[in-house]
């Protein structure tokens, strides 16, 4: 799938990031909870290295609540790494964070060693609402303050818990393709950069078998135990039969129905889901990470023998 990201930005705050992290005790990534695997940036995970980790997994009021508390007990099964969710509803969020923080880092506190965080996340997980509550009830935001870049805020959420703000920041490309598809149907792209039908079509093939039950229901589909073995086309016709999305002559308007889907999907209207499991995404991943050394492989051999190409002359489109 072609994803037309923009790495001018990106690169930007990927700075930020690097200069940032130097002095950074803990490190909150906000995922979204509906898609925690695949709104992961691994960009961020080679940058902040050994440092402690908080895994926000926000907009858990639209996600399944089982596959939510598989994803927490996986990421605090993790070395230095611990994990909460929240959603917006939560009207006091920053309690639930700073002890968390804290926790992770008990070295740390007093005006002298103040805790130093920062909070990271890609597009459209919900950060800036986050922040708003922070800074609406318990924060003091801090204005210019020398050594930190433009692109950047602080807030104080206690006199010694600084949490420095990033831009939502997405990847160079993307490598996991499953995951690229949940981040499309998620809306964390922009809709130019994907087709919404092949977007969709990837959606329903995740939906059909733990969630046929809400799909019936939404789409008035009758055999519920026949839907998971449908095909994602066959499913998404009947979608956009049942919905009226048909054009002179009967046929179905499959981007309509996909339009449908997809909306229905990112507006929480089919119920609570979640696209992904930690054993699927681990799963996904490691293909991912073979057919990576297998280019690289490639790359190298094509390098070695000579064949006039700049090395690197290839798709990476970082830096
Ligand atoms: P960002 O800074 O990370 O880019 O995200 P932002 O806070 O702008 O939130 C992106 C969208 O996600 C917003 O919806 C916001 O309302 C919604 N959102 C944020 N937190 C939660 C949450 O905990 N649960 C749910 N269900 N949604 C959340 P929007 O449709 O883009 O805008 P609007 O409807 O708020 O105007």
């Amino acid at each position: 799938m072609a994803i037309n990201w923009f790495p001018g930005h990106m690169n930007v705050t990927k700075k930020a990031i690097i200069e940032r992290m130097k002095e950074i005790d803990v490190v909150i990534e906000m995922l979204d909870a509906r898609l925690p695997g695949s709104s992961a940036n691994p960009m961020l995970a080679e940058l902040t290295g050994t440092r402690h980790k908080l895994k926000i997994l926000n907009k858990q009021d639209v996600a399944d609540p089982e596959r939510t508390a598989a994803w927490l007990a996986w990421y605090n099964a993790q070395e230095g790494t611990q994990a909460i969710a929240l959603d917006a509803s939560d009207t006091a969020p920053a309690q639930r964070l700073i002890k968390a923080c804290r926790e992770l880092a008990p070295n740390r506190g007093g005006m002298a060693k103040p805790l130093r965080v920062l909070i990271c996340g890609i597009p459209n997980v919900g950060k800036s609402t986050l922040m708003n509550t922070l800074v609406g009830k318990k924060a003091a935001k801090t204005g210019d303050e020398a050594g930190i870049t433009k692109i950047e805020q602080r807030i104080n959420l206690a006199s010694d818990f600084y949490l420095f703000d990033t831009p939502g920041m997405l990847w160079p490309k993307i490598t996991i393709e499953q995951g690229g598809y949940n981040l499309a149907a998620s809306g964390a792209v922009g809709r130019n950069a994907y087709d919404e039908e092949e977007v969709a079509l990837e959606l329903l093939a995740r939906l059909k078998g733990p969630y046929a039950a809400l799909l019936a229901a939404r789409y008035k589909l009758d055999d519920v135990a026949g839907i998971p073995a449908l095909h994602d086309d066959v499913l998404l016709t009947e979608i956009g039969r049942k919905r009226g999305a048909v054009m002179t002559g009967g046929r179905v308007n499959l981007q309509k129905a996909a339009e449908i889907v997809l909306n229905d999907f990112r507006s929480a209207i089919l119920g609570p889901i979640t696209l992904e499991t930690p054993e699927e995404f681990a799963q996904w991943a490691a293909v991912a990470e073979e057919a990576e050394a297998e280019r690289q492989r490639k790359k190298a051999a094509r390098n070695k023998k000579g064949s006039g190409r700049r090395q690197d002359d290839d798709d990476d489109q970082e830096d």
